[in-house]
């Protein structure tokens, strides 16, 4: 079969691994290769244990490795072999020098920049899949028109919008695809041939064009407005605690108004995850620069209102427990920031572990996928952490239960039994109001949700 476009992508970490494999599924007259400098990471995306568990993608990565998608190390090979390049190594926030705590760290990112520069013997397409501060293609651009030795480069932005857990689903039906560009003529003939991929599996209205810098900002802002949901009602649930309202049904009253519509209204721990507080703090911090001190305060409330929603939930466990937690013994079920990923990235779960910790509590670490990462999250903490895999077992004997991450099969546990196994007074936290509350504190647990009133037998 001839071979209708190369495409490599550099980062095969949460987005470039899926995506790629996503492309390769949907156009197999392509050749699609992922590489990354992480060795380890590429020897895991060719063997049957992926490096990331996302719900859909062992069969596809299964049906097309080999055939038309590949995962190397082989970075200069694969900059000089294809004519198309995504660029989707991590962007994190910087920790050192100006900017530290709020900027993009573009390190990686200008090291791929040099790198094709290096290695391309042929015009290239670079296509920022990364998020990235705007402004950043034409640094991008500087960087590779900075030697000419007759190659020709076009940069796209073409960020990505999938969430993990439901990556496969997101990827293979967007809401959007959107993809940035220069207006000049090569530009847009750079851009059509972007579109052209994606318009083997997504409906051509689905695809947005617009100028690189709407492109580059808007990824940050879609970021920004989901999160802003997240803390608005989080907020309005510490209203409702005071109130006696019930912050699920202020929801779903508050989400049936078509405007504002019903999802991402679920109260909870706050958010966590890879890059909502990263984007939101390069946001704050673009504005910071561009003088815009009242729109960077306005999105730094959302940062803080998500840090005062986890002091929340310890201070409520502390005073329902009779103000220690020493030497008491707490499960957390779920340790993944979000249900379906084993990702514990920025998951609120490690701030809350550690604040148990603080007050020397005995902390047992329970979930279905992400017990790995868990461990290197608090392997600095020795051996008050334990880890159990069965959401049962992890309780038994504990004074609390503490319910973290969202994951559906702590909704069918046997409650009965494991409050006998625990102590008493047994207390239980929904941090996530997954759980029958009612049927909970029937059974003989004090039962404490998040943005409800509690459940208490004294
Ligand atoms: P990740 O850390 O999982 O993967 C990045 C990969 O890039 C790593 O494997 C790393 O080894 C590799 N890398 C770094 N420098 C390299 C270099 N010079 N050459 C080759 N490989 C290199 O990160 P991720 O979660 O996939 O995120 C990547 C980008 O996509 C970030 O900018 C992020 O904000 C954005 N994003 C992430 C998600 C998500 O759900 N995780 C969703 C949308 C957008
Ligand atoms: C998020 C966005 O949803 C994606 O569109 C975006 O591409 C991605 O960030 C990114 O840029 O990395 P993700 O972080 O994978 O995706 O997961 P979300 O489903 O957005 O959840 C983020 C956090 O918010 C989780 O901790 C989740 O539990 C929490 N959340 C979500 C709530 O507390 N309440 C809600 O109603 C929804």
């Amino acid at each position: 079969m001839t071979v209708e476009k190369r495409i490599l992508c550099i980062g095969a970490g949460y987005v470039g691994g899926p995506t790629m494999a996503m492309i390769a599924h949907k156009c197999p007259r392509y050749r699609v290769t992922v590489v990354d400098i992480n060795g380890e990471r590429i020897a895991r995306w060719n063997s049957d244990r992926l490096p990331i568990f996302e719900p859909g993608l062992d069969e596809i990565v299964r049906n097309t490795r080999g055939r038309n998608l590949f995962f190397s190390t082989d970075i200069p090979k694969g900059i000089a072999e294809n004519d198309i390049i995504f660029v989707s190594v991590n962007t994190p926030t910087k920790t050192f020098g100006v900017g530290a705590g709020m900027a993009a760290d573009l390190r990686y990112w200008e090291m791929t920049a040099r790198e094709i520069l290096k290695y391309a013997k042929s015009p290239k397409i670079v296509i920022e899949k990364s998020t990235l501060p705007v402004k950043t293609a034409l640094a991008m651009k500087r960087i590779l028109n900075s030697n000419h030795h007759g190659v020709s480069f076009d940069v796209l932005s073409n960020p990505e919008f999938l969430a993990e857990g439901s990556a496969v689903r997101d990827l293979e039906s967007p809401d959007r695809i959107l993809i940035g560009s220069e207006e000049t003529e090569e530009g847009l003939r750079a851009r059509d041939s972007l579109v052209e991929i994606y318009a083997n599996w997504v409906p051509r209205e689905k695809i947005l064009t617009s100028n690189i810098w709407s492109s580059e900002l808007s990824k940050l802002v879609s970021n920004a407005f989901l999160a802003q949901r997240i803390s608005s009602i989080n907020a309005i649930s510490a209203l409702c605690e005071k109130t006696d309202a019930d912050v699920t049904e202020v929801s779903r009253a508050v989400g049936m108004d078509s405007r504002i519509g019903p999802r991402f209204l679920n109260a909870s721990i706050g958010f966590g995850g890879s890059c909502f507080k990263k984007d939101i703090l390069n946001l704050v911090y673009l504005c910071q620069h561009y003088g815009l001190t009242e729109v960077a305060d306005y999105w730094n409330a959302v940062l803080r209102i998500n840090d005062y929603q986890k002091d929340r939930f310890i201070l409520t466990m502390m005073n329902a427990m009779f103000n220690t937690l020493s030497d008491k013994k707490i499960c957390l079920w779920g340790f993944a920031f979000k249900a379906d990923t084993g990702d514990t990235r920025e998951s609120p779960a490690i701030s809350i572990a550690r604040r148990l910790i603080e007050e020397n509590a005995r902390v047992v670490v329970s979930d279905p996928r992400a017990l790995e990462n868990a461990r290197a999250d608090l392997r600095d903490t020795g051996a008050v952490v334990s880890y159990v895999e069965d959401p049962a077992e992890a309780a038994r004997g504990c004074h609390a239960l503490c319910v973290l991450t969202e994951w559906d099969l702590y909704r069918h546990q046997d409650f009965e039994r494991i409050y006998n196994s625990m102590e008493k007074p047994a207390f239980l936290f929904d941090g996530r109001n997954i759980l029958d509350h009612g049927r909970c504190f029937d059974i003989g647990f004090n039962v404490y949700p998040i943005g409800k009133p509690p459940m208490t037998h004294f």
